[in-house]
Formats: structure tokens, sequence, C-alpha cells
């Protein structure tokens, strides 16, 4: 048995102890997953209609469950006991729990009109939580296969692209985060070995091939809870907006900072206060480093990756002004390390993590370096993860018992 299997079948085995309604009937049995995700770059562009390159990943959430024909859906953490639930016939308001997402994806789902089903379930993960890495977006696509009735897309008439968006519906008019729909996508539309390039005004999208065969993503872990997230990541976008605005007003043809190159900037750089025009140059100089990125990964040309990563990373730092001494202590010490191809803080900031690209003989020396210097600099216990780029979520196929 893969350990894979071993995990779900154990995974299937708890649910079986915690719900009568598993252990009677163990065949109903059903697991769905949702991936986390790392973004390669193109970091704030996705509420301003650019470019973004995430990869789902390995590690993900897990729901075992049972259907029930209750209309109630409860549902216990597998690591404390704790245990949250709800009626899809009276969904309550957010209460600040992680039962949250669950709830408002059965409302999102719902309100599009689709058919669900009550279930008994016992969630794990192996996704460290607030580490950037959308545990939140993992959990929201995980209910919403775990509550879909078929589990199936194409009996509904809908796609994974459809799926991501209700996802970022409730995030966003549920559980009340005003987030871009970068960690939906990527946690419903991965694919395993690849990253995943989304232009968030037409919602194209296309896999990118990534050099698996010498390379690894790794995720460093600065292991600093993202404080004043919501709030600076509302202004940010706020200050998006804004800037957009002051532009539009003499270029009629511009809608949002997706609309603006760098010599229309330039053009008009005198109508935005100073940090409007740092935000603004932030969001412009990164969509072009993404299509950048693209190629020079099309090529093969790693270093040029490396060069993009860190202009991403000095502009979210000087101009976005979203890293943390500890994102900046952790990609610098990357950066010294003979075989990591590039490195960067990944998704919203304020803490989190770093993503790098490492040569697959290199990320011992990188976890050395990391676990040396790091708590030396910072006073804190990092995480460095390899990870494999995976699937986007779904039902995992004859994972349960019998
Ligand atoms: C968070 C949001 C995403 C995106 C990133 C920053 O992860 O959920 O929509 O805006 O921050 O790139």
């Amino acid at each position: 048995m893969t350990e894979d299997r071993l995990a779900s079948a154990s995974l299937a085995e708890q649910l079986r102890r915690f719900e009568a309604a598993a252990d009677a009937d163990p065949t109903a049995i059903r697991i769905a997953r949702g991936p986390g995700r790392v973004n390669l770059i193109g970091e704030h562009t996705d509420y301003n209609e650019g470019f973004v390159l995430p990869a789902a990943i390995g590690l993900e959430i897990r729901v075992a469950f049972v259907p029930t024909a209750d209309r109630r859906v409860e549902v216990t953490l597998l690591e404390t006991g704790e245990r949250g639930g709800f009626s899809l016939d009276d969904i309550p308001p957010a209460s600040g729990r992680w039962i949250d997402y669950v709830a408002g994806t059965a409302w999102a789902l719902q309100e599009a009109g689709l058919p669900l089903h009550g279930l008994r379930g016992i969630l794990a993960s192996t996704l460290p939580r607030s580490s950037g890495l959308s545990s939140s977006a993992a959990l929201e696509l995980a209910s919403a296969w775990a509550l879909l009735e078929p589990p199936d897309l194409a009996a509904h008439g809908i796609d994974r692209m459809a799926l991501a968006r209700l996802c970022q519906r409730a995030e966003n008019e549920h559980v009340g985060v005003r987030c871009g729909l970068m960690d939906q996508f990527a946690s419903s539309l991965g694919q395993h070995g690849r990253a995943m390039l989304l232009d968030c005004r037409s919602l194209e999208y296309r896999p990118v091939e990534l050099p698996t065969a010498d390379h690894v993503l790794v995720v460093c872990d600065t292991n600093v809870p993202r404080r004043l997230e919501a709030s600076e990541y509302n202004t940010r976008r706020d200050q998006c907006e804004a800037a957009a605005a002051a532009i539009a007003d003499a270029e009629p043809g511009v809608r949002s900072l997706r609309d603006v190159d760098p010599a229309m900037l330039a053009r008009h750089a005198d109508r935005l206060a100073p940090e409007l025009r740092m935000r603004a140059e932030h969001i412009v100089g990164e969509n072009d480093r993404v299509l950048r990125t693209i190629d020079a990964l099309a090529t093969g040309t790693l270093p040029a990756v490396g060069e993009l990563f860190a202009a991403s990373h000095a502009s979210l730092r000087d101009r976005f002004e979203v890293s943390s001494p500890e994102l900046d202590a952790m990609v610098e010490i990357a950066t010294a390390v003979p075989g990591v191809v590039a490195a960067r803080m990944t998704g919203a900031g304020f803490g989190g993590c770093t993503v790098n690209l490492v040569r697959r003989d290199a990320v011992d020396a990188l976890r050395e370096a990391v676990e040396r210097d790091y708590p030396a600099r910072t006073g804190r216990t990092p995480r460095v993860l390899a990870v494999e780029a995976a699937d986007g979520a779904g039902i995992l196929d004859g994972a349960g018992p019998g």
C-alpha cells in the first residue's frame, strides 16, 4: 500500500471511531482533498486583473466523510477533536472559526443552485495553518467536493474554474476577506509537476512546465504569525484601486493597474501620492516579471528566473511594503546557498513563507543553512519543506476501506 493510501485508510478508520454512521456502513466513506498552494511569482497582481503563477502542492487538507440525508454538516478536527457544524438550511454568519470556510462554501454553492448533502466528517491537514500556503482555499475546495451531490462537476454543468470562483465568493462574501482568485484557482486547477499561469482578467490559464528533473520547490516557513495581514491586505487593494482611478482620469481606457505599462505610469506619476505610486510600480513591474519568468522557464534560463524572483522580492519589500525582517532574512540566507536558483517571499506577506527553486542536490545544504542561520538572525525556529507541484482538489479514488 502506498503511503498516500495508507494515510487515507487510516483517516477513514478514524472517522469510523467518531461517527456511528460511518462505522455502520464503511463503504459509504468518501475522502475529499484540497491542496495548498505556493505562488512562484505574481504577488498581489490577482486583484489587479494581472498575471499569477502558482502551483498546488502536496501539503493538503483531507475530509473523510459519509453523506447524510439530514441537511446537517458536522466536522471534527482530527488533531484536536474540536467539532464544528451547521444546518444547510440555516447557514450561520461567520464566527471567526475554521468552520466558517466550510459554511461559506456551502452558502456559495447553494447560492449558485447546486445540490448539497449533509455529512459527518473528520478533517486532517498536512498544511501548516496561517503560514501563507492557503489553508483557507484548501479547506474551501475540500469542502466543496465533500458537499456536492453527486461529486461530479459535469453533472452540475460547472467546471473547476467555476468551482474556484464560488470558493472565492465564499471567502469574499461570507468570511469577509477580499482575496483575489489565485489561491482557489491553484487549489482547484493545479496539475502535478507544473505551475499554472492565470490571466486574472480573461481567466485564461495554462500549465507551465517546471524543471523537475533536477530541481524542486522548497518552502521555508518563517514561523511568524501573519498579524496585520487582513487589514493591510485590504489597504493595499484600496491603494491599487485608487492609483488605477487616478490614472484613469487621464487615460479613460484604464480599468485597473493591469492596463498600465511603465511608460504610462511614468507619464502620470505626478497624479499619484508617493505611496500610491510605489504600489502601482510594484504591480506594473510584477506583471511583466511573471511573463518574463514564463519565457525564462520555457528556455531553461534559470539564472534569469533567479533575477526575476530577486526583483519581485525587492519590489514587495520596498515598493509594496508587505515583506518582513524574517522574510528578508530567509531570502538572504537561501540566496547565499549554491544550488538555490531563485528565492522570494510568497503569498500575501507580513510573515508566512518563502518559495525557492532549488537544485535537488542542494536541498540539504539549504536546510542546513536555514536551520543554522535563521534562528541566529531572528530568534525563531524555521521549517524547511520540499514540495512537489500537485493536482487540484477532488475526491480520492477508492481510498476508503471496503
Ligand atoms: C493572498 C490572497 C491572494 C493573493 C495573494 C497575494 O494569498 O488570498 O488572492 O492576492 O495574497 O498575491
